[in-house]
């Protein structure tokens, strides 16, 4: 099977975490892609979606999901993302696609977070994928040098010969050479330096469900 058939798989699976009836929370990215694709399918038995980009915002839209503002709701009774890894304790690293931000606001806002992924993204310790990092441009020197400090290796995400820009208008380091032993303990003192506006780890927004596709089908992981 190939990756793009291990996405699809997992995005269809994850219409049984959907609530009829309720607005859910989508994120971002090319699995995420094939669960709103998926999604469109039962769009008429839900409210619609909140969602973590704009990317997100455009394909739900197009395909006739209503797309609310996060501040329209108070929870959301499940999340449905990707991500780039994730341990067996539900710990993950996003933002490959920038969206780190929303997609953490919109976790908050959940009750229950259900990750789709293919099985790559299952790994015994984060940190083999550069962890996405959004900083307020003025920042981004100083926290590349305390990332230095760290052993980790900082570089400016860039697009099109230029730094890439968020869809809050901010930058994203992604930083290598990192072993992350204590995902919350680590999201938690790297997310209090000044002018870090989120890091991409997901711990304390963890996820409750992890929904792996495989080549022998789709494994159910729960943490
Ligand atoms: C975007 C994300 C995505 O969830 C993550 O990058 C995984 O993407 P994909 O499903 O394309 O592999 O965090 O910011």
């Amino acid at each position: 099977m190939t990756q793009d058939e291990l996405k699809t798989q997992v995005g269809q699976a994850a219409l049984q975490y959907v609530v009829p009836g309720e607005i859910v929370g989508v994120g971002t990215g090319s699995t995420v892609n094939k669960f709103i694709e998926a999604l469109a399918s039962m769009k008429a038995s839900i409210k619609g979606a909140v969602s973590s980009s704009v990317a997100s915002t455009e394909k739900l839209q197009a395909l006739g999901i209503p797309v609310f503002d996060a501040n329209e709701v108070t929870e959301l009774s499940v999340y449905i993302d990707g991500a780039d890894e994730i341990d067996g304790q539900g710990h993950m690293v996003k933002g490959g696609g920038a969206a780190l931000t929303r997609e953490k606001i919109v976790a908050a806002l959940s009750k229950r977070f259900v990750c789709i992924a293919d099985e790559s993204k299952l790994v015994q310790a984060l940190g083999a994928f550069p962890l996405p990092v959004e900083v307020i441009p003025m920042a981004a020197g100083r926290i590349a040098r305390q990332f230095a400090v760290l052993g980790g290796t900082a570089s400016l995400r860039q697009k099109d010969g230029k730094p890439l820009v968020t869809d809050n208008g901010q930058q994203i380091l992604d930083v290598t050479g990192l072993r992350i032993a204590d995902p919350l303990g680590f999201e938690t003192e790297v997310s209090q330096w000044p002018g870090v506006v989120t890091v991409g780890v997901f711990a304390h927004q963890k996820a409750a469900v992890c929904l792996l596709g495989t080549a022998s089908g789709v494994k159910t992981l729960t943490f």
